[in-house]
């Protein structure tokens, strides 16, 4: 039986920032994520029940809201780690009343959370088994996905070309640390997350970065939420390479 969920969702475009306010926000995320890389804060390194997550705590708030808004029937999640993020997602959809989640990791660790809405698949999530899997399980339905694997550009951006077609008009596909490369938070990393998104909307016009997932000022995932929009447009028949 599905609960009964609100219907209070904010869509409006948010205001601009000055030059000067946008220059606070990008300095604190440095801070926020140098603490967690370079100085063995935990600022990224949080729990959800006892379960290792590797967020911002805003950012997973954003998930509750795109969750409760879209309704997936299945949330596909590349990159499992300690399963705190599949968790998370699943105790949001109990609350739903549907849907499942798929979560991909190349390694299978011990201790992940066990869910009656969570299946756990191991492989490379660009793997044609993993992928076949994975579209096997979403079927006719309606997916959102979440890259949170592998962050070099060239991979993300396979991964981008394998899961985009899942997603339908209106649902979400979340590209993760988008900061590494965009802020950028790691300079030494090269070509990452953004470079691959970059790519992906240049080859794919049907999606757009969903800026209102970035009213909190910080994510880690700026111009990461992509939300594919209403009408078809383009989609070009042979992705380039990146
Ligand atoms: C940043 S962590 C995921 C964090 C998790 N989603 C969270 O929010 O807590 C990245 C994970 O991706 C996995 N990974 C790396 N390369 C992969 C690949 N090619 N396919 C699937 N998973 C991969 C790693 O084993 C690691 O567990």
């Amino acid at each position: 039986m599905t609960a009964e969920l609100g219907s209070f969702f904010v869509d409006s475009d948010q205001p601009p920032l000055s030059p000067d306010d946008a220059d606070v926000v990008r300095r604190f995320h440095e801070l926020y994520y140098r603490r967690w890389l370079r100085q063995g804060g935990d600022t990224i390194r949080i729990s959800w029940f006892g379960y290792e997550v590797l967020k911002c705590p805003l950012d997973l708030w954003v998930y509750q809201e795109l969750l409760a808004r879209t309704q997936p029937d299945v949330v596909i999640e590349t990159g499992t780690f300690a399963g705190g993020s599949a968790l998370f997602i699943a105790m949001a959809l109990d609350r739903i009343g549907r849907g499942r989640v798929i979560s991909v990791d190349i390694e299978a660790r011990p201790n992940l959370p066990r869910h009656p809405r969570i299946e756990y698949i191991t492989g490379s999530s660009t793997g044609s088994a993993v992928v076949a899997d994975v579209r096997r399980a979403v079927g006719s339905g309606r997916a959102m996905v979440i890259l949170d694997s592998d962050h070099h550009a060239p991979y993300v951006y396979a991964e981008l070309v394998e899961y985009a077609p899942l997603v339908r008009p209106g649902d979400y596909l979340i590209v993760e640390d988008t900061d590494v490369d965009a802020i950028p938070v790691r300079p030494e990393f090269g070509a990452g997350p953004m470079a691959a998104v970059d790519r992906f909307l240049s080859d794919y016009a049907d999606f757009s970065a969903d800026r209102r997932c970035e009213r909190f000022l910080m994510t880690l995932n700026p111009g990461g939420f992509l939300r594919r929009n209403d009408a078809p447009t383009r989609v070009v028949a042979t992705p380039r390479s990146i």
